[in-house]
Parts: C-alpha cells; structure tokens; sequence
C-alpha cells in the first residue's frame, strides 16, 4: 500500500525549469500563460514510475509547474517522528482502502490522501503565515473516502480522426498510453446507454447537439430488456452498466425513475453525470444521490474546458490546468470517482465537430507539423489538490513523521510514499 497527496500551489515565482519534455512556451498573457510538451515522431516524454524507495522513511515528490515542470521527480525523507496538531493544520481525507486504482500511466493501484482546501477553512489558511512558521498538513489515516476508479480521456470518434492526421511514428506514442493502460490491466470496462438523453431540455434543439430524446423509463426497460441481456449473451457481462450520461440537472429525479425498477437497480453499477452546467446545480445533488443510493458509484464521464468560448484552444493555459486539478478536487469531495476529458487529443481549432462545438483539450494534436501538444491539463489530473502559497510546507503521517516541502509556485504535486 502507498499513499499520495496532491497539492496545487497557486501563486506565481519565477523558475527557470527544465525537464524531459520539448517545452514550447504560450503566446498568451496571465494566467494562461504556461507552456506546454510538443511531441513528434523522435521523441515525447513519460510519464514517470515512481519507485518505491528502500529506505521506508523516503517519499518521492512528483511535480508539474507553471514555469515548465512536467511530472518532474523529486525525493525526500520524512524527518521528525511527530504528532502535534497544534500548529496551523488540515486533516487529509484517505480514500477507502478498498483496491482504488487511479489509471494513469505512473500510477497504478494506490490509496489516495486527497486535499481539499476549497471548502476547508482549516486548509486555507495554508498562505503565508506571520509566526513564519511552515503550515502543516495532517495526514489522517482513519478518515476515509470513496473508491477512485480511473481518470483519463475518452476516445472520441474527433480523436480517431486527429490520431490518423499524424504519421505512424508520432501517433505510436499516443497509442504508447494505451499499452501502459493495457499492461496496467485497464480494458473495457463499462458501457453508458447513450449521451445525454434530457440535453433537449436546456440546449435549443436548433444547435443540433447529440442526444436522443427519451425517458427514464424507456431507459431502464431498455437496459432490463435487452442491453444487459445482450451484453451477457456474447461473453460481455463482466461490462458494467451505467445510467444518465447527462448533467447535474438530471439529478436526482433520472436515477430515482430508473432505480424504481428493481431489476434495473439491481444491474446498473452507477451513475454517470456530465461537468457542464454546474454553476447552475450545486454539488448537493451529488450528495443526495449518493445518499439514495449508497451502493451506486457516481462518475463524471464527460467535461471540456473553451466550450462556447471565442478561443477554445489555448496552448500552454496553466489556468486551464489549475481549473482541471480544482474541478476534480470538488467534485471527489462530492462522492464522484472518476472523471473522464471528453476528449483524448483534439486538432488546434479544437475539433473537428460537426456544429463547430470546439472544445479544449489535454492534446493538441497539430498534423501540419506531425506533432502533438501535451496541455497543462493533461498534467493536471496526475495531481490532485491545492495549496495556496509558494514555500515550505509540512506533511505530517503520524505513523512516518513530518517531511518538509519547498513547493514552487504555480505547481501541482504529487507526493507518494509507501
Ligand atoms: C499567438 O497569438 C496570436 C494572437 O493572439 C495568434 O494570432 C496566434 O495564432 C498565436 N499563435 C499560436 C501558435 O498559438
Ligand atoms: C480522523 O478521522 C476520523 C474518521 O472520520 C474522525 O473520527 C477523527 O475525528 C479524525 N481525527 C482528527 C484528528 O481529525
Ligand atoms: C501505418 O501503419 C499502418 C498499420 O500498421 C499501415 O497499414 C500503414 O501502411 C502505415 N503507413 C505508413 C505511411 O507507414
Ligand atoms: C465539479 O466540476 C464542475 C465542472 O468543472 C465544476 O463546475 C464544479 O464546481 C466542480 N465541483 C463540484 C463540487 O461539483
Ligand atoms: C502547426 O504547425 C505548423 C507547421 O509547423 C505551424 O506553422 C503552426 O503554427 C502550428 N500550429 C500551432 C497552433 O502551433
């Protein structure tokens, strides 16, 4: 068993970094300024394995910045053997230890101590302090939270089109991810009944978006009656089964008619909710469907930065980055363990789409160059937390002692020891 905390510093400082990564700077200003990973058919960068280390008092520090680190990797040892909560300190949830497997490249089967400073007042007062003592953050061994079942993007039929613009040697590295997934044990794994069946309700039928109309009826009769039969018939039972794929909106009315079914509650594994619209629904109706349904996994399978926006695409935004890292970070709060890109590699116009929906995303793929860009969002969802200052922090396990951190500025960490 090996734990990580992910924290997200916010603050800028000026370093001169480099790393494995071919580094191209963004042409933009503030926040979205960053850089961002160019990949071709010589050469792009790994994601790294952090090994664990013989000495059990070492940890390995995995960070990725705003001044151009990308999964760059660092050790430390956890020093004095000490308990004290006394000093300014936040409790880090850990995540149940029951199998969570977080499916990125580096990071196989793992238990999560997860960050949550957003809404936690103790957390946040993580900022520079006058006493000029390190804040702390304390590791809680007991508090646990749910399963995390993967992370990643989804192979859209617009990144099947962009994959093929590029030449056999550069898109081999892109279908590297999916041998690390493969040897990692990751293959299909479940199915939802299809997109977004209520969109009609809030998106004018004349913007054309995909999504059949129907109801949570038809849905759970269709699902009872034939897909789970079907799926069964031919050898894929072991494919789980989930319901919605649509946004908060739904919630909690959809699943309430479909789990009325009994024999559908009984085959559908969870609930998929979309991340658009939730400034309109807060996250409580994650809450209160997980408390209807305790037994259901909630799973957001489908989100997207530039929608609708006058740029979709911006290269190297660290902004995008952190809100990818932020995003995650609430709504695992929120009892949802998984979170999927809507897309695992768009073009630079962030397409194609065939209503000119274009969308950022973790990977740009430029096939004019025979290259592909690694965003600071897709290094953003191998971290996940936040912090808020760029300076010496502490992590306290009161089973291995406190370690002391020097976190840049504008980064996201990953620490990791076992
Ligand atoms: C850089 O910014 C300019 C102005 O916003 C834009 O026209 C240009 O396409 C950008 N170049 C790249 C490579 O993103
Ligand atoms: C640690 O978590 C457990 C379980 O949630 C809780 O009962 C306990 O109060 C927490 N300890 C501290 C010091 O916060
Ligand atoms: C690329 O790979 C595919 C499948 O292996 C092969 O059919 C095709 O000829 C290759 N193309 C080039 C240009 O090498
Ligand atoms: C979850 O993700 C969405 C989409 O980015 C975001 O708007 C929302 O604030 C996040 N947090 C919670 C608690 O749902
Ligand atoms: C894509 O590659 C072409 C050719 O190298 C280059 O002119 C163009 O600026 C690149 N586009 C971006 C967005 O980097």
């Amino acid at each position: 068993m090996w734990r990580t905390i992910i924290f997200i510093i916010t603050i800028p400082v000026i370093i001169a970094a480099t790393n494995g990564c071919i580094k191209r700077q963004s042409n933009e200003s503030g926040d979205d300024d960053g850089y961002y990973c160019v990949c071709n058919a010589v050469q792009c960068d790994e994601a790294p394995e952090a090994i664990k280390p013989l000495n059990p008092e070492k940890y390995v520090l995995i960070t990725s910045s705003k001044s151009g680190l990308f999964f760059d990797v660092s050790n430390g040892v956890f020093e004095l053997k000490k308990t004290s909560g006394k000093q300014r300190s936040c409790f880090v949830r850990t995540p149940k230890p029951l199998g969570v497997g977080l499916k990125l490249p580096s990071i196989s089967r793992t238990f999560l101590n997860i960050l949550f400073p957003f809404r936690n007042k103790k957390c946040s007062l993580l900022r520079p302090n006058k006493e000029n003592s390190s804040p702390m953050i304390i590791v809680n061994r007991t508090d646990v939270y749910q399963e995390i079942l993967g992370f990643g993007g989804a192979v859209t039929d617009s990144v099947g089109k962009n994959i093929h613009s590029l030449s056999n040697e550069t898109s081999n590295h892109l279908i590297r991810y999916f041998e690390v997934y493969r040897r990692n044990g990751l293959e299909f794994w479940g199915v939802t009944t299809q997109n977004e069946p209520e969109n009609y309700k809030y998106i004018p039928q004349s913007v054309n978006l995909n999504g059949m109309r129907w109801t949570p009826e038809e849905e759970s009769d269709w699902i009872v009656e034939y897909l789970a039969p079907t799926l069964k018939k031919n050898n894929f039972g072991n494919i789980k089964i989930l319901t919605l794929d649509d946004n908060r909106m739904s919630l909690p009315d959809w699943p309430k008619t479909v789990f009325s079914n009994k024999k559908a509650r009984d085959i559908i594994f969870g609930i998929a909710v979309h991340f658009y619209f939730d400034a309109t629904v807060g996250p409580n109706v994650l809450d209160e469907v997980k408390e209807l349904f305790p037994e259901k996994t909630l799973l957001y399978t489908e989100a997207a930065l530039g929608v609708f926006q006058e740029k979709p695409v911006i290269l190297g935004s660290w902004k995008r980055g952190e809100l990818y890292a932020h995003n995650i970070i609430e709504n695992l709060s929120h009892w949802v363990s998984s979170w999927v890109d809507w897309n695992i590699a768009l073009n630079t116009d962030g397409g194609p789409n065939w209503i000119g929906n274009n969308v950022d995303s973790t990977i740009i793929v430029n096939s004019t160059a025979d290259e592909f860009y690694k965003q600071p969002m897709f290094y953003s969802i191998g971290h996940f937390s936040k912090n808020e200052e760029e300076k010496e922090i502490l992590i306290n396990d009161p089973e291995k002692g406190t370690a002391k951190i020097n976190v840049r500025g504008k980064s996201i960490n990953t620490m990791k020891y076992w």
